[in-house]
């Protein structure tokens, strides 16, 4: 299976930082965030990757190919525990890069994957959410999708509050796995159908593409994948899952932050330090 990372959006929540500077390429602990996401689609079994990204996000381009001039300075200084780290970056998958021409939507920026993904199955992760858990969210969807066929997408209970932020799915199931009945994009809180919110991890069949091109803009004037799903259900089965795992939209300054400090938390170098500090900042 492929996958399609869309990375396009301006990040207009997290102004001023993201001016200059991808929101994709937001530091969490130590590595940027569309790194966990590269990271995610490989352990998943994916090794064939596009990332869609737009004007300004040459950063993400950079990231993940060969940087020669600091390889060889590494090397010349013998800090060979750094050189592995940045090949392991460059060597992670066969990485792809395209550009939507304009920002006109979630949808629009998918669609400029349809030459690459072809007639197969794919999996879409948004660029700016993490998700973790032992067997990666998308390796999750994979198994529903051999499971169920159609399309699969990846939903968790939302705070009341937060509904208006998200896709909203209806459906009718027992357990995780949700046949869907309806969806709407950032619904209000009174409109919404449920409290499950889709997280942007996403296995679609290519008939999407399709779709997309038959979808009128949506919310905030858009082309919306969500709008695109709707008329998917009406020709192929539509699935939600409830997933396994922590996520965290690191579109949102809070999520940015609490995924930082999860992350340290569990890293050996620094976890324990920053678990007395915390305990000594909050008593
Ligand atoms: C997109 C999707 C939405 C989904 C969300 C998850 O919205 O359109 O359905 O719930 O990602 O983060 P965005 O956050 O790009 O506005």
């Amino acid at each position: 299976m492929k996958a399609v990372i869309p990375a396009a959006g301006f990040g207009t929540r997290f102004l001023p930082i993201t001016k200059a500077q991808p929101k994709e390429m937001l530091p969490v602990y130590d590595k940027p965030t569309i790194q966990y996401v590269v990271e995610e689609a490989v352990a998943s079994g994916i090794d064939d990757i596009l990332i869609i990204t737009g004007r300004g996000k040459r950063a993400i381009e950079d990231h993940f190919d060969r940087s020669i001039e600091l390889e060889l300075a590494l090397n010349n200084s013998g800090k060979h525990d750094y050189l592995k780290q940045l090949e392991d970056i460059s060597n992670l998958a066969s990485i792809h890069f395209i550009r939507q021409k304009q920002p006109r939507g979630l949808g629009d920026a998918i669609l400029c994957g349809e030459r690459f993904v072809g007639s197969e199955p794919f999996a879409v992760l948004l660029g700016d959410t993490i998700t973790i858990n032992k067997v990666p969210c998308t390796k999750q969807l994979m198994d529903v999708y051999d499971e169920y066929g159609g399309s699969v997408i990846a939903v968790e209970r939302v705070e009341k509050s937060r509904i208006p932020f998200y896709g909203i799915i209806k459906g009718r199931g027992e357990g995780k796995v949700y046949r869907i009945e309806d969806l709407v994009e950032k619904p209000s809180i009174e409109e919404a159908p449920s409290n499950l919110g889709i997280i942007g991890r996403y296995v679609l069949t290519p008939e999407i593409f399709d779709c997309i091109k038959n979808v009128e803009p949506g919310v905030g004037g858009e082309i919306q994948l969500t709008d695109a799903l709707r008329l998917l259900r009406e020709r192929q089965p539509l699935h939600a899952y409830e997933f396994r795992g922590r996520r965290y939209d690191i579109g949102n300054k809070l999520d940015w932050l609490k995924s930082t400090i999860e992350v340290a938390l569990e890293n050996e170098e620094v976890g324990e330090e920053l678990r007395n500090y915390l305990r000594r900042l909050i008593t």
